[in-house]
């Protein structure tokens, strides 16, 4: 099967390339990029005034199955996913039960062989029932194809429990992603700690819950030298104590997600549940950090954490709603509107957040549209606006906190492995 992309602006940094031309795509594989391809294909596309760009990698996804079905599945969620441009995504192993043993991996990749539409990767629990307790079977989790390990949602409290975690995770070749939480510091918040909190009458998460735990992670790989990936960072000493640590030459990457630099913590007066997170929007101050941090390289992801809830347990008082949002289908508009369109990042530097460093810190071979890499590859009009709306979204759950908004950005066609999965 070839597919003929004409005429787009190919913007794919793994190769230095941003410029016009024609992509052929041949049995899975880019076939050939160049000024001007003419053969036939079955399928042409035109993508005059459109960005070609390899497929969006959104390395932190609440699938929820097995176990929470009624929030999302993996059918419901990689279908959203496609929409959103996305090609890859990293399973978070929260699930019921977690993805804490061979035998659960077992079961979410024959879920994902029968129901995904694009590629799913999988993260492992680093203990058991994401307890904190007891280091999981690093080594099995491995040889099932688990890709990284996090119990994200919590934190590993006890530094012996994370230190031996750190340590198996070496052994197996194995990234630890951490949920860089201290719950004592942050128990029974809902919104951030400062006048929001204050004026809304509700306990906060103060930053040092979030920082002071970014430390330790850090100190605790670097003692154990494992490198370590830091989940959702949203506040600015994050940002600031990941920038010293890399300088210092320890191995640490992060990511952050849409909301924290999109939305800072005015947009919880209203008590609008689907403004509730964890870690949750911060002050205007942060989202200037986080953006900063993105364009001088110290983020080096975008992710969107998508966290799908019901109606239940959203539509009720704020202190009882659940943590989490929507974001696949918005991640890369808000990306859009949000860095490129107010230049804080160009189009390669946006592919190297979404896409590129997403592949590097996970290992897999992608985010490039080199010939013979896989064909995963997004077009998107750039200057084409939409407004998010609750009833559109292929997710099951509808907790977004961008619905209503006015977006930059529209993915057009997805092509995963070859094949065009989605097209508007
Ligand atoms: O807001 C959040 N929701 N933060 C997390 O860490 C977990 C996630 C979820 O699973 O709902
Ligand atoms: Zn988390």
């Amino acid at each position: 099967m070839k597919i003929l992309i004409k005429n787009g602006r190919v913007v794919d940094p793994a190769n230095n390339l941003d410029k016009v031309c024609d992509i052929l795509v041949d049995n899975g594989k880019i076939a050939r990029v160049a000024a001007k391809i003419d053969c036939a294909a079955e399928s042409v596309i035109d993508a005059k005034d459109k960005i070609v760009m390899p497929g969006i990698i959104d390395m932190h996804v609440h699938l929820r199955e097995p176990g929470r079905e009624d929030k999302e599945t993996v059918l419901t969620a990689t279908e959203a996913a496609l929409a959103g441009g996305i090609t890859s995504v990293l399973a978070m192993p929260n699930t019921t039960p977690a993805i804490d043993c061979a035998e659960n991996v077992k079961l979410l990749k024959s879920i994902i062989k029968k129901d995904a539409r694009n590629f799913v990767f999988i993260a492992g629990a680093i203990t058991r029932a994401r307890q904190g307790e007891e280091v999981t079977d690093t080594a099995k989790l491995k040889k099932e194809g688990v890709l990284a390990l996090t119990d994200d949602g919590s934190s590993v409290d006890k530094d012996e429990v994370f230190l031996e975690a750190l340590r198996e995770a070496k052994k197996s070749k194995l990234l630890i992603i951490c949920h860089s939480e201290d719950k004592t510091l942050s128990a029974d918040g809902a919104v951030n700690l400062g006048i929001t909190s204050t004026r809304m009458g509700l306990r906060g998460i103060s930053r040092e819950s979030e920082y002071k735990r970014v430390e330790r992670d850090i100190a605790l790989a670097r003692e154990a030298s494992c490198p370590v990936h830091i989940a959702h960072i949203s506040c600015k000493e994050s940002v600031e104590i990941i920038r010293r640590a890399r300088k210092k030459g320890i191995k640490v990457t992060c990511e952050t997600a849409p909301h924290y630099f999109a939305l800072n913590e005015e947009a919880v007066l209203g008590f609008d549940t689907n403004m509730k997170m964890n870690p949750p929007l911060r002050a205007q101050e942060d989202v200037q950090a986080i953006k900063q941090g993105l364009a001088d390289g110290t983020i080096d992801a975008i992710a969107s954490d998508h966290a799908p809830h019901t109606e239940n347990e959203k539509d009720i008082e704020f202190e009882r709603a659940q943590f989490g949002v929507i974001g696949l289908e918005t991640e890369g508009a808000v990306a859009i509107t949000e860095l490129v369109d107010k230049g804080i990042l160009d189009w390669k530097g946006l592919v190297r957040k979404l896409s590129v460093n997403p592949a590097k810190i996970l290992g897999i071979n992608k985010g490039s549209l080199g010939k013979g890499s896989d064909a995963d590859i997004v077009i998107i009009s750039p200057q084409k606006k939409w407004t998010v709306q609750r009833d559109k979204f292929l997710s099951k759950s509808k907790n977004s906190p961008f619905i209503g908004r006015t977006l930059k950005g529209v993915v057009e066609y997805t092509i995963c492995g070859g094949k065009v999965a989605f097209s508007r």
